[in-house]
């Protein structure tokens, strides 16, 4: 649920700006002048069950006479009909401003409306002058909040229209607040179409096509139910737009078309430029050792099901990876996914925090919107120290943007009820804020450590059969001792050298190839040996072990790399 990232119950220091007081009137409203008593404008709306939530959110916002609300949406089309209808409720004038529309009525109520100020302060003072009770939507207004006096405009306005009934909406596919304006207004995500409201728009196509004797309807209810499951995570509009299209390539809409819309989605997913769809075939059989977490995962696997769901399990939230470099983080989440036979997400840290694609917070409300659009998925965030190194070192997002971004994704992992299963990745504790490792955000941390030697032995024998050689024509064990303190990695790499070798050679592979490669390997550990112990020290009180069998010391390095 993504209300939750803007409200103040995020708490802690991390949790973003207050921005959004809580509904209700409250000491932060400031106290409402003598001539308008704060009473309802009109009878409480009636509540509605088919209502999305935000709607419900919003009647309450727009009965407690908050006067800047901003919504966060490309749907102006869906939005449009909502705030009518929100309009009509409240019994109060709807108006709409666009730059090249100027301030117009559009419906609500019925009364005379004023008409004109395309430009942003004449708008705003038009607003200012409205005796009756209105809702004001200012579409795309975002732009113009770089003004200085037109956000000091829109501030003056959030006072006056404390003691109205008038109400202004901000509507925009960003969020974009200056600091000014962040105690007055109180944003509302709206959530992408509900299965409800694409199976609406799905049976209304087809009523048109059918009636229009246009094209071939041919949709059983379950074929209907996948279609717009294959839709979730698009905009009314795009999903318009995808069954257009699957009617228009054949003269039908059936069952067939569900690939259309799919890839509708993947298009979607691609332009967000934050996440990606990460098709992988890796199983959890080619992860050598880590018995504890195979152990972890086969109890889990189940219980995203609907008997789980029955038996009264809670759906697991997700997994922290700590632990060396190389040793199997990035290859246990992909076989996470193909295992559970659930599509793999992968969310850029970097790209969140990058300000090449849009604010650092708003980009992590729309990958979260997305992610939880395509449930159930795993998402895996790989690396997420990474967005923190990049911000401490680089500068680029202070003033608290690093913080609020991950209080925002911690209460996130808190709350979230969509069946996401979030796989985040670490090779650093150091940068690792410490409301991460806590209680409730993860369903457990595991630590990864180097491979120990009958880890080292399954994972060589894993890479040689990966590569066509069979495993039993090779002294596991002593290989295995030879590579002392290698990484997963590491082994995999001694084994394409191995390869190399053999093929430069003009021969098959043979267990001498392998031996010299392993020879010919310094590890990193054996470099990096005080950082792994320092890591061990610290996994110890506060993760569990991947491994079911304890790590070895690691070596000091060969004299030739401590001098040479
Ligand atoms: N435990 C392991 N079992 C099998 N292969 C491994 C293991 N650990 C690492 N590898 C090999 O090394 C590659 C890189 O490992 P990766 O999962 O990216 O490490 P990390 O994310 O922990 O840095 C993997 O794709 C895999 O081929
Ligand atoms: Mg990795």
């Amino acid at each position: 649920m993504l209300a939750g990232m803007a409200s103040p119950e995020n708490g802690g220091a991390a949790g973003p700006a207050p921005r959004t007081p809580a509904p209700g009137p409250g000491p932060a409203r400031g106290a409402p002048g003598p001539a308008a008593p704060r009473a309802p404008a009109a009878p409480p709306p009636l509540p509605d069950a088919s209502q999305p939530r935000f709607v419900s959110d919003l009647d309450v916002l727009i009965r407690a006479r908050y006067p800047l609300i901003y919504l966060v949406s490309w749907e102006e089309q869906r939005l449009d009909a909502i705030l009518d209808e929100t309009a009509r409720r409240h019994g109060k004038a709807l108006l709409g401003w666009s730059v090249t529309k100027g301030l117009r009525r559009l419906g609500g109520a019925r009364t005379p409306s004023p008409e004109g100020a395309r430009d942003p302060n004449e708008a705003l003072a038009a607003v200012e002058k409205l005796t009756e009770p209105s809702l004001v939507v200012l579409k795309d207004f975002h732009p113009f909040l770089n003004d200085p006096t037109v956000v000091r405009a829109l501030r003056e306005l959030a006072h006056a229209l404390k003691s109205t009934y008038t109400t202004v909406i901000l509507l925009s596919p960003v969020l974009q607040i200056p600091t000014e304006l962040e105690k007055e207004v109180t944003v509302l995500d709206v959530p992408m179409p509900s299965a409800r409201e694409l199976l609406d728009l799905l049976k209304e196509i087809a009523e048109v096509v059918r009636r229009g004797n246009r094209a071939v309807v041919d949709l059983r209810k379950e074929d209907a139910e996948q279609l717009v499951k294959a839709a979730q995570g698009l905009t009314l509009s795009e999903a318009e737009n995808a069954f257009a299209k699957a009617i228009a390539a054949d003269q039908r809409l059936s069952k067939d078309d569900l690939h259309l819309v799919l890839d509708e989605k993947r298009q979607v997913i691609r332009k967000s430029g934050l996440l990606e769809y990460y098709p992988t075939e890796e199983t959890l059989a080619n992860v050598g050792g880590v018995e504890n977490l195979k152990t972890w995962l086969a109890r889990r696997g189940g219980a995203f099901s609907e008997p789980a769901r029955r038996f009264g399990l809670p759906e697991p939230k997700g997994l922290l990876l700590l632990g060396v470099q190389g040793c199997g983080k990035s290859l246990t989440a992909k076989a996470i996914a193909s295992s559970w036979r659930m599509p793999l997400l992968r969310l850029d840290m970097g790209r969140i925090f990058s300000g090449l694609v849009g604010s650092s917070e708003e980009n992590l409300r729309r990958a979260i919107r997305v992610a939880e659009s395509v449930a159930p998925v795993v998402l895996w965030v790989d690396e997420i120290e990474k967005g923190l190194s990049g911000s401490g070192s680089s500068g680029q997002s202070d003033g608290g943007v690093t913080a609020r971004v991950f209080g925002a994704m911690l209460t996130w992992l808190q709350e979230k009820t969509a069946p996401v299963f979030v796989v985040a990745t670490a090779n650093r504790i150091d940068l690792l804020p410490p409301e991460l490792l806590r209680k409730g955000r993860f369903d457990e941390i595991f630590f990864i450590d180097l491979p120990a030697a009958a880890e080292r032995r399954e994972i060589l024998r894993i890479h040689l059969a990966r590569r066509g050689r069979d495993p039993s024509g090779y002294d596991l064990d002593a290989l295995a001792r030879a590579a002392e303190a290698f990484s997963g990695a590491e082994l995999e790499q001694a084994v394409v050298a191995a390869l190399y070798d053999a093929f430069a050679e003009g021969r098959e592979l043979a267990p001498p190839h392998v031996e010299r490669a392993i020879r010919e390997t310094v590890p990193l550990a054996t470099t990096m040996r005080e950082d792994i112990e320092r890591l061990r020290e610290w996994a110890r009180t506060r993760t569990r072990a991947a491994s079911s069998v304890p790590a070895e010391d690691v070596p000091r390095p060969p004299i030739a790399t401590r001098f040479g």
